[in-house]
């Protein structure tokens, strides 16, 4: 029934097999396969709710006001929503919409992510749709392709697009009990990125003279990745993963301008990374479009991992996640008067 509030939740997930690039733009298809891990612990929250009384949409992101490029976003989602096959069709109402993150932004994790794997979940059930997980993906993947991702949970992967076809999902392959890892959160820095993911990518694709190098290397990492999880090779998961990050990080260095994700002590973690693992420690890293490390390990070391990272000069905090599960509905209650 419109006119419903709805709420859902979701969590970010970290690529291990990254995409970076897109055979299209406007469709937002991307040109490589990637590969991802669903985060327990951290997580967004959406509420959605259509109004024909509203006089236009009214969008709040960590209860402010959200900027018009976000709000922007939000809009096109609600509008694939309302006019995909099995929604409601036709003009769309005003929605009223909260997101809030129980994360910082700034920590380093994709909040895109799981924001749209939230909010695709939410808007839908107040628009009255019943989408699978597969469809809710693919609205998602439209709008930021990783929170394509955070629809499913545990280790999930999203394919490359071969052709500008109209649907692409990401589909899970295997849940978050298929293996115990943690992933170590180092974050560098309280400032927001400068160049957000979609315009370093978009740079990269037009500028960066390695950028074929990096479509004709990423499939076989992704299969390398995707062969390590599903056999639980932690030590060819780990390189596979850092050999994406690296080559990923390449490419978008060599655009012009040159892209610049990292800090000191982003170079610093890295090199901390791979003392532990010659020291015997299960320790691999991967970075985002951002200063941020993340490092790989297992439970039993995750401990003694942390506290070397910890002290890496320029780390401010360490967070430490599990492999959660994906996005959904919490709540869904009529308005006043209605009947349920
Ligand atoms: C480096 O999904 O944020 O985190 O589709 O343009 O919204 P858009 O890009 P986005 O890019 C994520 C890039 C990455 C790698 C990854 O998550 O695979």
């Amino acid at each position: 029934m419109i006119g419903q509030r709805a709420e859902a939740i979701a969590h970010p997930n970290i690529a291990l097999a990254k995409y970076w690039g897109k055979l299209d733009e406007a469709q937002n298809l991307p040109a490589v396969p990637s590969l991802s891990l669903t985060l327990a612990g951290m997580s967004t929250r959406a509420a959605v709710q259509f109004d024909p009384a509203l006089s236009a949409d009214a969008v709040e992101i960590d209860g402010r006001p959200a900027t018009a490029p976000a709000a922007a976003r939000v809009a096109a989602l609600l509008d694939l929503v309302w006019q995909a096959p099995g929604g409601p069709g036709g003009a769309r109402p005003p929605a009223a919409v909260q997101s809030a993150n129980d994360f910082p932004t700034a920590a380093g994790l994709a909040s895109s992510a799981s924001a749209f794997a939230a909010l695709a979940v939410a808007a839908s059930a107040a628009a009255g749709a019943r989408w699978s997980e597969a469809e809710l993906s693919d609205l998602a993947r439209r709008i930021s392709a990783s929170a394509a991702r955070s629809v499913f949970g545990g280790f999930v992967e999203l394919p490359a697009a071969t052709a500008v076809a109209p649907a692409l999902s990401a589909r899970p392959l295997a849940g978050p009990e298929h293996w115990d890892l943690r992933m170590i959160v180092a974050v560098t820095t309280e400032e927001a990125k400068t160049v957000g993911s979609t315009q370093g990518m978009l740079r990269t694709a037009r500028t960066s003279p390695l950028y074929a190098g990096w479509l004709a290397v990423a499939p076989g990492i992704f299969a390398a990745v995707r062969e390590a999880v599903l056999r639980r090779d932690l030590e060819r998961l780990g390189e596979a993963a850092e050999r994406s990050a690296l080559a990923m990080h390449a490419t978008a260095l060599a655009a012009e301008p040159g892209l610049l994700y990292w800090n000191g002590a982003t170079v610093e973690l890295m090199a901390e990374v791979r003392r532990l693992r010659a020291g015997g420690l299960a320790a691999y890293f991967t970075i985002d479009a951002g200063p941020h490390v993340k490092v790989l390990t297992v439970p039993e070391e995750v401990d003694r991992v942390r506290d070397r990272l910890a002290v890496v000069p320029g780390v401010l905090r360490t967070i430490v996640a599990r492999p959660g599960a994906g996005a959904r509905l919490c709540s869904v209650a009529a308005q006043p008067g209605e009947s349920p």
